[in-house]
């Protein structure tokens, strides 16, 4: 588009970008490929022998999409028919168009970076797709559980002081209650770092509790609305003019995170800041740790059931919080599409109407981060309201730690500092930022 800055793309040797998709990308997939093996007996045990042949070609198909990206071949439209293969394909016929040389063919490490990150995780599940009867095989689920089950400790810490404040909320005057609400925003902020796609799938469970960390971590935020947003959301309260007050998180991973994001959504109830949540989640199994449907039900079902009292009562105020319907949770396949969020309203029209209903959208994660401004090289000093590009359904805000080479909206000189200091800031997860942008 005229006036946007080039994409990040793999053509940038040594970039994050030419990185992840040179070594990053391909560990996943090995890792993809080994899960299958090891789930060699219990397809066989499901669907006899044609398990053990839908597990044979899974595996062939992407050990082939492995080799491509290795040797750096053009990316080929997708060919088994879903619900968002054309729309693929036409992105696709766009990025061709995009490109004058090497005959219009779009290559893995000379196509922006979002495209073909994004186009590597659904060519996963075109591999699946492709093996029946194995094709709702979530090849990331086991990790997503072992995330889970290794925060236990902090989980159990978190629920219990969810539990504490919700008690004594009646007694909280406005500063404590929006200091309780910036812990609740900060404790989300900190659970991104834990995605499983930055480690390549390995565990990055919480070390120690977030909670005793937020004051060590608070220089760490680079760009903090958070006052924005208490005033927003107290501003509804007080005055009362809306009978219903609706803030939507777009969700980013499973495990440790959404259990972060969940207990800020129920803070949001309990203390009459929001009267409705809406969740988003995706269709299929995306960047590793990516929350599904399903993963949102196991893990409200896991915290319900877990022993500790106070952690089995949150788990049953979120299942409560569904039935009743001040929770939603919905998907739509937009999520997993490579578009950037400035095309929303033409790509996925219901889904930016919806999403305008909304008195305060926010957007967890990286990736998240990276469709809104498109993934592009923006100097550090853009405003926010710029690299949206038009993408304003309503009050927006960024909750995100920093795992790709783009940030904008930061002070003159602030980028520089930081690279001269740390010159992985952007890219390791070590730093934070509540971005709003208010104007739609
Ligand atoms: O490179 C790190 C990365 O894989 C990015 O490609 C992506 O933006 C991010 O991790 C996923 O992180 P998050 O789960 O915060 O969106
Ligand atoms: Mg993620």
């Amino acid at each position: 588009m005229a006036g946007s800055p080039e994409s990040l793309s793999g053509q940038d040797v040594g970039s994050f970008a030419y990185l992840t998709i040179k070594d990053r990308i391909p560990q996943i997939l090995t890792k993809v490929i080994d899960t299958l093996h090891r789930h060699k007996s219990e397809f066989f045990e499901k669907h006899g022998e044609e398990g053990t042949e839908a597990e044979k070609k899974a595996i062939s198909l992407l050990s082939k999409l492995r080799n491509e990206l290795q040797t750096d071949k053009a990316i080929f439209p997708l060919v088994a028919q879903f619900v968002d293969t054309d729309i693929w394909n036409r992105y696709l016929e766009y990025q061709q168009s995009l490109i004058a040389e090497d005959n219009g063919q779009p290559r893995w490490f000379y196509s922006p970076w979002l495209f073909v990150e994004c186009y590597m995780y659904r060519r996963i599940h075109e591999a699946l797709i492709q093996s029946p009867p194995i094709s709702d095989f979530d090849v990331f689920k086991e990790s997503k559980e072992q995330n889970f089950f290794e925060s236990r400790e902090s989980i159990v810490t978190l629920c219990t002081y969810l539990q504490e404040v919700t008690r004594t909320l009646g007694e909280l005057d406005e500063d404590q209650l929006k200091n309780e609400f910036f812990k609740f925003l900060q404790v989300s902020l900190w659970g991104n770092k834990c995605d499983l796609s930055l480690s390549g799938g390995e565990s990055s469970a919480p070390k120690r509790s977030v909670l005793d960390s937020l004051e060590d971590l608070k220089p760490f935020i680079l760009v903090n609305d958070m006052e924005q947003l208490w005033s927003l959301l107290s501003n509804h309260k007080k005055t009362r003019e809306k009978a219903s007050v609706r803030v939507d998180i777009v969700l980013d991973n499973s495990g440790f995170e959404l259990i972060t994001d969940l207990v800020l959504a129920d803070f949001l109830l309990s203390s009459k800041l929001a009267t409705e949540i809406h969740f988003y989640g995706k269709t299929i199994p995306w960047f590793v740790s990516d929350t599904t449907l399903h993963d949102f039900h196991w893990l409200v079902a896991q915290v319900k059931h877990s022993a500790h009292q106070w952690t089995a009562q949150c788990g049953a105020a979120w299942e409560s919080h569904v039935k009743t319907g001040s929770w939603v949770y919905q998907d739509h396949l937009f999520w997993t599409l490579p578009h950037e969020y400035c095309a929303m309203a033409q790509v996925a029209p219901d889904l930016y109407a919806d999403l305008q209903k909304a008195d305060l959208i926010l957007f967890k994660g990286d990736l998240n981060y990276r469709k809104l401004t498109g993934d592009r090289k923006w100097a550090f000093t853009t405003p926010f309201h710029q690299a949206l590009k038009g993408f304003h359904p309503a009050p927006l805000c960024s909750v995100r730690t920093l795992k790709a080479e783009v940030q904008v909206g930061l002070q003159p000189g602030q980028g520089e500092a930081l690279t001269a200091s740390d010159p992985g800031w952007l890219t390791t997860g070590t730093y934070g930022i509540f971005q709003f942008d208010r104007s739609p």
